[in-house]
């Protein structure tokens, strides 16, 4: 069973080819980083006319690589939220089009269950029961996927996403976008003793709004002549003290809510997905707390937006409730984990 997966969800284009939904024969994934960089953040209305530019040749280069040509595919999933409305109607009206013309089944998947299952495309020895934290730009929660099909959320963030919070505090260090690959690789040169930022720690929930408050006040209090015309800290080890200091909090937070996920859930496997999950310090951070669980973090790969993991997502959901038979919508809302 040959699924195309597409993912147009936010600002990567990306279709794949995965086989009986693990074995992955492709992915290609054009990124639209350099079109948004220059606005600090993914422009809505740029990314969906980026997308409909990019998904045929994504497709074809999809399945190129994968060697299958149309009439080798069973099935079209593709995700149908949660995301930007407009870049999600460019993929599902796409996806919608070449099914009904090559009479294939669809599947509109969730890119969320998206997430929680590239932990399982990652690894071969993981089932559910598991406990996964999606960390991403949009999203952090800590989800329980009981059974193929059938997840709980436990605990999700109040304020800000996880990514989010490094994208604006990389922004206010004047580090650029995407701020979680900067602000890690100024984490590692800096020295976090050097700032003291608030532990957060919420039941059943995350927030990063006062730890990104306290960087701003920690900037602001700076000594006069610290900042340039922007407020931006001037010197480097200053910048890399407060990426390393905020780092540090924000991985601490979410291994705790982790750490409380297994604790309730009495879980004996754990996955990081999303976007966040490529972040070594929090990978070694897991890999440390649960070194007596079964750990899967997956590869960069997985981890950031992709549609590989659409299609393992689709592929469980043709086998449990069948394909989407009479069209359906898009749902940027959408909170479904399986
Ligand atoms: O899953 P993803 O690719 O897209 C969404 O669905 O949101 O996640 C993107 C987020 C961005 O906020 C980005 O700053 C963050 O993941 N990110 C990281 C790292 N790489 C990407 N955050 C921390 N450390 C990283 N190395
Ligand atoms: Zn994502």
């Amino acid at each position: 069973m040959n699924i195309l997966a597409i993912e147009t969800s936010c600002d990567e284009t990306a279709a794949a080819v995965v086989r009986d939904g693990r074995e992955v024969l492709s992915s290609v994934v054009s990124s639209q980083i350099a079109l948004h960089a220059p606005h600090g953040g993914v422009v809505p209305e740029l990314a969906a006319r980026a997308h409909l530019e990019a998904l045929a040749p994504v497709v074809d280069a999809a399945l190129g690589e994968a060697g299958v040509g149309w009439e080798g595919l069973d099935a079209v999933g593709v995700t149908r939220g949660p995301g930007l409305a407009g870049c999600l109607v460019v993929g599902t009206a796409y996806a919608q089009a070449v099914a009904a013309a090559r009479r294939l089944p669809i599947i509109g998947a969730s890119h969320l269950a998206g997430h929680v299952y590239s932990a399982w495309l990652a690894d071969r020895e993981l089932e559910p029961p598991f406990v996964a934290l999606v960390v991403s730009g949009g999203h952090t929660d800590t989800i329980e996927l009981r059974r193929h099909g059938e997840a709980r959320r436990l605990a999700s963030t109040r304020d800000d996403a996880a990514g989010e919070a490094f994208d604006k505090v990389a922004r206010m260090l004047g580090l650029g976008y995407p701020g979680g690959p900067v602000i890690e690789r100024c984490a590692r040169e800096g020295d976090p003793a050097l700032f003291t930022l608030p532990r957060t720690r919420l039941e059943r929930a995350f927030s990063f709004s006062g730890l990104k408050t306290a960087v701003r006040y920690a900037i602001r209090d700076l000594p006069a002549g610290e900042l340039d015309g922007d407020g931006v800290p001037l010197r480097a080890e200053v910048r890399n003290a407060l990426a390393a200091a905020f780092q540090e909090a924000a991985v601490t937070q979410l291994v705790d809510g982790l750490e409380a996920a297994v604790e309730e859930t009495g879980a004996t496997s754990v996955a990081v997905v999303g976007g966040v999950a490529a972040n070594r310090a929090l990978a070694d951070a897991v890999a440390g707390r649960f070194a007596g669980l079964h750990v899967c973090v997956p590869p960069l790969r997985l981890c950031t937006d992709n549609a590989a993991m659409v299609g393992a997502a689709a592929w469980h959901r043709l086998r449990l409730h069948g394909p989407d038979r009479d069209g359906f919508d898009v749902d940027p809302g959408l909170a479904e984990f399986a």
